[in-house]
Formats: structure tokens, sequence, C-alpha cells
């Protein structure tokens, strides 16, 4: 097969071990940096080029579309959609997931626990805080990433200025109930076609908390419970995604999906579980592509 990564990275860590999985496989690899295509709707039918050529021969993509331009890759991956191409993850798949409050949108439509949220949009700063007792709150901005747009306000009066301020600044954001029995810790999951391959649990380093690897977390390989392992799938499948990475936190009323991600690190995880997840999504492709 030919497949193509979307990646604007041909060195980073999870571009290669895809590219290698593939390989091994025996499938033709190819990286293809989103921002260097050229879309196009000619005679009624989408054509993607890539450094002039047209890209007609591609049997799957990998969509590994950062943080940076989630726009311009969700439309390059739905070119190729409409172009029969398969793809691991949806175009829509992608900007839902990219959106903190859509994500809690749809993840509670599908009856998947999250934490108490609120759309940092009111009158009032006031107004929102009355939902929270006082206690500290979690303040994040809707598509931040690696932990960067998360504020933890431990007193009113910074939750209250904090919100103020992204207010004035325009950013959008959501208000979030602290779990604070979680500890600086949570349970990163891949799941991929339906199924958990790989967990990890991520603890922040001492003074954070925030367990993000890039923000000097560390992690270790653990084995989800039940309830954990099956709240997972649920999100995935209400995110329609065939790859992602879902966070949970444990709460004292069970896991709560935190946030999904289309394009997870495979880096972490591979090392901390020593699991090729790579082989699972190739494997994953050859199941569709049969
Ligand atoms: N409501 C919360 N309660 C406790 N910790 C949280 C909460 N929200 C986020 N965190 C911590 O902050 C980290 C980053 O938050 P997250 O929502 O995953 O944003 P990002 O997209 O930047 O990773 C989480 O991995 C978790 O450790
Ligand atoms: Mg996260």
């Amino acid at each position: 097969m030919n497949i193509a990564i979307l990646s604007r990275g041909v060195g980073l860590y999870s571009t290669q071990s895809l590219f290698k999985a593939g390989e091994k496989h025996k499938h033709l690899m190819e990286v293809i940096d989103p921002n260097l295509c050229v879309l196009s709707i000619e005679n009624g039918a989408s054509v993607v080029r890539f450094h002039g050529d047209i890209v007609d021969d591609l049997d799957a993509i990998i969509p590994r579309i950062g943080a940076s331009n989630p726009y311009y890759g969700s439309t390059l991956v739905r070119h190729f959609e409409s172009l029969d191409v398969f793809s691991t993850v949806s175009a829509n798949a992608i900007l839902q997931t990219r959106d903190k409050w859509t994500c809690s949108q749809l993840l509670s439509k599908a009856n998947v626990p999250i934490p108490k949220t609120f759309l940092g949009f009111a009158p009032e700063a006031e107004t929102l805080l009355s939902n929270f007792e006082n206690k500290p709150v979690i303040i994040k901005i809707l598509e931040g990433t690696h932990g960067n747009g998360v504020i933890l306000a431990e007193t009113y009066v910074s939750a209250l200025s904090t919100i103020e301020t992204l207010n004035t600044a325009g950013v959008k954001f959501v208000l979030q109930e602290y779990i604070s029995e979680s500890k600086g810790t949570d349970l990163r999951v891949i799941v991929v076609d339906d199924e958990v391959v790989a967990t990890m649990k991520r603890q922040s380093k001492s003074g954070d908390f925030r367990s993000n690897l890039h923000r000097g977390g560390s992690s270790e390989k653990i084995k989800l419970t039940f309830e954990e392992e099956n709240v997972a799938l649920q999100a995935a499948k209400a995110m329609q995604l065939g790859v992602c990475g879902v966070d949970l936190l444990q709460s004292e009323r069970g896991p709560l999906v935190l946030e999904i991600n289309s394009s997870p690190g495979l880096e972490g995880i591979e090392n901390t579980t020593k699991i090729d997840i790579s082989k699972k999504i190739i494997s994953y492709i050859e199941r569709n592509k049969r």
C-alpha cells in the first residue's frame, strides 16, 4: 500500500516510528507536510498537489495534525477523504477534538463522564465563579496543548482576575472543577480501532499540577480498571476516532475524561510501555483497506 503520514516534522519521533512500522510491513511510506500542499477543486474533483505533483496514488493517510494549524490540516484530510483515501482519523474528528469545549459537549452528549465544566462566557466573572463555592478552579484556554494554557487558580481572587484578564484579551476558555484527589496525575490511554492498546500513568513534576510529559512529568506503565477501560473506549467512540489518546483523571466518583487527542505523541508512551503502537496503527489500516 501507499501510505502517507501527514506531518510537519519528518524527524519527529512519532513520524519516524510510524514510517518504520509501515516499511516493516512492506508498505511504501511517505511524509507529506500539510503546509506544503496546494488544494483545489477542478472540474468538480478534489486535487491535492505536493511539490507541484498531483497526489493520486495513496491508499491511506495517517494525519499527525499538530495544534498549530488544525483548520488547514483538517481541510487537507477532508480533501483526501473525498478522494476515497482511508484516514486513521477523520477531518471532523480533528476539528472536534481541537477545542476543549466542543470536545466536552460531545463527550457529555454520549454520556461520557467529565469534570464539571463551564464555558468561560458570562456577563460577569462573579456569576461564573459562584458555581464553584470558593474552591480552587481550573481555567483552560480552548485550544491550549502540552499543558500550556491551563491555569490552577487556587483562590477566588486569582480566578476572578484571570477570568477578567482572559475576557479583556478576547481569549476563549473553560472553567473546570479542580480534581485535587488525582494529585497531579492522569492516565494516558491509547485507543486504536476500539481497543485499548497502551496505558500509562503520568505524574507531574514536583510543584506543578500538570502531568504532561512536556511539562517535565514522569510516567509509568499501568493496567486500567474495567471501568477506566470502558470510559476510554466510550470516549473514543463518542468522538469517532479510530486512533486517539484519551486522558483520564482518577476522581473520587470514578474516571473522568479530561480530553482526547487525535494526534497523540508516541514517544513517551512507546518508551514507557515498550508497546509498538505504530505497528498497531499500520495493522488498523491494513484491516480497513483489505
Ligand atoms: N480539572 C482538572 N483537575 C485536575 N487536574 C487537571 C484538570 N485539568 C487539567 N489538569 C491537569 O493539567 C494537565 C493538562 O490539562 P489538559 O486539559 O489535558 O490540557 P492540555 O491539552 O494542555 O494537555 C492534565 O494532564 C492534568 O494533569
Ligand atoms: Mg492533555
